[in-house]
């Protein structure tokens, strides 16, 4: 078991460069599975999600080389097989590979994810998507599996806007006969850098970042070369944790078009923000206000920066509500926020967070990426010494997160433990 020390109280300053992203690189790999072509991907972050879904790929069949920040992925030899227990439970993105699976090869059997730590999160709306595409979807023994000999176009309209189940159905109109219409899907710029990729391959696809997406079926694809958009969430992790030692630091490849309710919120708790062409500045002065804040779908405040926006309220003047809206369980740091001394009090999906006026050093327990995430922006403006346990979460999503935080000036270290 590996902990994370951190020796709280230094301002954050200088400058930090933030990696391709997660949730983007995730379903550009399972894509690559439709064509029999290689395919080259650019700035690709170190993550064991990405080690994870490269094991995916490389299960079906697929020839997957890392090359630096690039990957190398040569899908001629994949075949469709199953995707087991194993896999699904390490990577819940996993499923991804549903769609291009359904659309290549007409069939899958993949392995029902397990519980998440933040929630059932179940796949209802990707199947129901497929089925309407002509797919025959049977639950058994843990698996899904799903047929469509002829997999056709059809008009979908999701009951909620999931990033998944629009990345899933894209994936699987692409080579379908006709025309599909997906309308309520997710807007996130991960959707636009699928689009892209896929059109790069030759797919016909438009619309994605609106509400409706229009998807003309192609009989084939080629191989495509792209780079990934930088990490929105690994940026607004820095940009928070800089506030939250009242710092001043540039956040280069940082798109602000990306980050536009976080920088609203960081802007409305009294951080100065200077949007730049290649990367976003924060500078804080003085204690932050406290703010209300609701999580929503794109381009609403991300569920995925909730937690570190939840430590940055902790030491903030006043009382500000947060209300989660997309996951059911997402306020596990909220505990572990308390044993340093935060004032937090939890309803349902609801937390009042009153600002005290420092944080304290403690033993804490990370249980999920963004939550361990916020316990390291808490440890890095607690008074003393905190120690992180579960850090192994944080290698999930964040690329050489230490480093890059000493960079800043951050006094933290890892240790292992028996
Ligand atoms: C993606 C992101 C994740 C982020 C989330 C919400 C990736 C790899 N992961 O996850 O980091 O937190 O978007 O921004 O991109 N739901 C259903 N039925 C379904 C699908 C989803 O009820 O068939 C519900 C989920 O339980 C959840 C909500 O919809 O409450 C949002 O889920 P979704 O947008 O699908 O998230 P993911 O794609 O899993």
């Amino acid at each position: 078991m590996e902990i994370l020390n951190i020796v709280g109280g230094y301002k954050l300053e200088g400058e930090v460069e933030v990696s391709g992203a997660k949730n983007a690189i995730l379903p550009i790999m399972a894509a690559t599975l439709l064509t029999r072509h290689p395919c080259y991907l650019e700035g690709v972050p170190d993550l064991i999600d990405v080690k994870v879904m490269g094991e995916v790929i490389k299960t079906l069949g697929a020839e997957v080389k890392k090359e630096g920040d690039s990957l190398y992925i040569d899908p001629s030899l994949a075949e469709e097989k199953e995707v087991q227990p194993e896999l699904t439970r390490r990577l819940r993105a996993s499923n991804l590979v549903m769609g291009p699976l359904l659309s290549r090869w007409h069939r899958f059997r993949v392995a029902y994810p397990g519980g998440c730590a933040i929630g059932a999160r179940p796949l209802d709306l990707h199947l129901k998507g497929f089925a309407a595409m002509g797919a025959t979807i049977r639950e058994s023994q843990g698996f899904i599996e799903a047929t469509a000999p002829r997999l056709h176009g059809a008009d979908i309209h999701l009951d909620f806007p999931s990033v998944g189940a629009t990345e899933n159905l894209m994936m699987a109109a692409v080579l379908a006969e006709g025309v599909t219409v997906l309308r309520n899907v997710a807007r996130e710029p991960e959707i636009v850098d699928l689009q892209n990729f896929l059109n790069k391959m030759g797919a016909r696809i438009q619309g994605a970042g609106q509400d409706v997406i229009r998807i003309e079926g192609v009989s084939e694809l080629r191989g495509a070369r792209h780079r990934i958009i930088p990490d929105r969430i690994e940026a607004g992790t820095f940009l928070v944790a800089v506030a939250a030692t009242r710092g001043k630091a540039f956040v280069k490849g940082a798109q602000p078009e990306h980050l536009a309710a976080v920088i609203a919120k960081l802007q409305e708790m009294g951080a100065y923000v200077g949007c730049k062409k290649d990367g976003i500045y924060l500078e804080v002065t003085n204690r932050l206000q406290a703010v209300d804040c609701k999580t929503l779908p794109y381009p609403g405040f991300p569920t995925d920066m909730q937690p570190q926006i939840m430590a940055l309220m902790t030491t903030a003047q006043g009382t500000g509500i947060i209300i989660e809206s997309i996951f059911e369980n997402r306020f596990h740091h909220a505990a572990e926020l308390k044993r340093m001394g935060a004032d937090i009090k939890i309803e349902g999906r609801i937390a009042v967070v009153t600002g005290v006026p420092a944080l304290s050093g403690a033993p804490v327990e990370a249980r999920d990426l963004r939550g361990a995430a916020a316990l390291v922006i808490a440890g890095l403006m607690a008074q003393g010494l905190t120690s992180v346990e579960g850090v192994q979460h944080l290698d999930r999503g964040y690329e050489r997160l230490e480093e890059k935080l000493q960079s800043l000036g951050a006094k933290l270290w890892r240790e292992g433990t028996e």
